[in-house]
């Protein structure tokens, strides 16, 4: 594969050809283009990506609709897909390591951040689809070809179980907040959806650019890391962007109203990145990481649709039109927690009932047929980012788990806690190089 050709450099045009709306317009750099260029190197990644970050601009809050085709920038500080403007897909993969080997895991974790590289960029894996040698598999499966980077973003997670004694000789390494989640009041976690060694968040406006790259990372690791378990999230539930609409859940309300925005950087830093004065020492590794809860909640949406909207609004302790608190007529007004029931989830949830307690949620609603009693297998997949899990997600789902009327129509059925390690620099850096220094 060349590192850099003429044909590499990325044409002017196409930094605005980022911007461009129409699938396969001239200027647009789609997979299929992109490929025609051929032998296109890591080079013109880290090219594209950089006239993305032009585009978007890196944290954008505001995302046109018609930039939804474009690329997030794959290199920074922290890892895209955490204060990113939630797209809306989801792909989310759990992997069991399996190889013994920590030089096998090193190699493998390069060469899914190669890749990641590239497929965020919206190219595709190695070289590609097509044209290469007929007598071997090609690189890339090419489901993507033609398809936008649909800004795609990537996010990896090491796991607790990652971090065990006679493993990878990381046991030292382990972050003190990186703690094994307690079973809560509630959970019926299923554990073929739970856990994992490492997870990679893909999130993008396309489904098939999402999955695609969950499938070529799957591959890759093919032998050395095998899939635990997957969750395809298709609307968001919450946004980083307040000034657009804020989206539904499947209950039909507003979620993420009271979100952590991605453009806050003071609340990016107070409640979601790791600082480097929380990681010394062996854990220093974390600095400008995060720390990602994942739970798969399911919904008994057939008793929540017969439940009447006064109940349902009791329930959030906000109104179903405009998503307003309780008392209040807007959906940004503040809200007055003792209005509510006592009971109530945002009521709960607020960081005022939880010392301060805030995170960041990136979840997305699912439905994964039925379940063969007729009933959907429907809910959230919640996602939720925080700078560390005992004092922020922890704290907030005791209290939900103990007395959330919630509680009545949902359940808690996966769950899962990862480190996000902090982001890729530039192409010479690969996810978790600090861990395996
Ligand atoms: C299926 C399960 C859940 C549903 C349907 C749900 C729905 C909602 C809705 C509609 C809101 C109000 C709008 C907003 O500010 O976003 C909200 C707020 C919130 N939820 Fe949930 N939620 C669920 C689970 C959870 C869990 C498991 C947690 C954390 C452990 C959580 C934490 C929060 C927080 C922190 C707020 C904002 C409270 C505030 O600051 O006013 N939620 N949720």
């Amino acid at each position: 594969m060349s590192e850099q050709n003429e044909e590499t450099a990325v044409p002017e045009a196409d930094t605005q050809a980022q911007a461009q709306p129409a699938r396969g317009a001239a200027a647009a750099p789609s997979r299929r283009t992109v490929l025609g260029w051929g032998g296109a190197g890591l080079a013109l990644g880290a090219a594209a990506a950089g006239t993305a970050a032009a585009a978007l601009g890196g944290g954008s809050d505001h995302v046109p609709a018609a930039l939804t085709g474009a690329a997030v920038p794959f290199h920074g500080p922290n890892q895209a897909g955490i204060a990113t403007p939630v797209q809306d897909r989801l792909h989310f993969a759990a992997f069991d390591v399996k190889t013994k080997d920590r030089a096998e895991l090193v190699q493998l974790l390069k060469d899914w951040t190669r890749a990641a590289e590239r497929m965020t960029a919206g190219l595709p894996v190695g070289e590609g689809a097509v044209g290469g040698l007929p007598e071997a598999p090609p690189d890339d499966t090419g489901e993507a070809l033609g398809l936008k980077p649909s800004r795609l973003t990537l996010t990896i997670g090491f796991g607790p179980s990652l971090f065990a004694k006679d493993r990878f000789g990381l046991e030292g390494r382990r972050p003190e907040a990186l703690v094994d989640l307690e079973l809560f009041p509630g959970d019926n976690l299923d554990p073929a959806r739970s856990g994992g060694d490492l997870c990679v968040q893909a999130c993008a406006d396309d489904p098939q650019v999402a999955v695609h790259a969950i499938r070529q990372l799957a591959r890759i690791g093919f032998g050395k890391a095998a899939m635990r378990w997957s969750q395809l999230g298709f609307g968001k539930t919450s946004s980083t962007t307040p000034e657009e609409q804020t989206p539904r859940n499947m209950m039909g309300f507003k979620d993420g109203t009271r979100n952590i925005a991605g453009t806050d950087t003071a609340a990016l830093d107070e409640h979601v990145w790791v600082a480097g004065k929380d990681v010394a020492g062996p854990s220093a590794w974390m600095a400008g990481g995060s720390y990602l809860v994942a739970r798969r909640i399911r919904m008994n949406i057939e008793t929540w649709d017969r439940t009447p909207l006064q109940e349902q609004e009791d329930i959030f302790g906000r109104d179903k039109a405009e998503g307003a608190p309780v008392g209040k007529s807007k959906e940004r007004d503040e809200p007055f927690l003792k209005a509510m029931k006592p009971e109530a989830h945002v009521r709960l949830a607020h960081p005022d009932s939880n010392n301060g307690a805030t995170i960041l949620r990136r979840g997305y609603s699912f439905t994964d047929g039925t379940d063969g009693l007729g009933r959907l297998d429907a809910g959230l997949f919640f996602l939720a980012y925080q700078r560390d899990v005992r004092k922020a997600f922890i704290p907030i789902q005791r209290q939900l788990a103990k007395s959330d009327v919630l509680n009545e129509y949902i359940q808690h059925v996966g769950s899962a806690v990862f480190a996000v390690p902090p982001g890729v620099r530039d192409k010479d850096d690969w996810w978790g190089r600090a861990l395996f220094a």
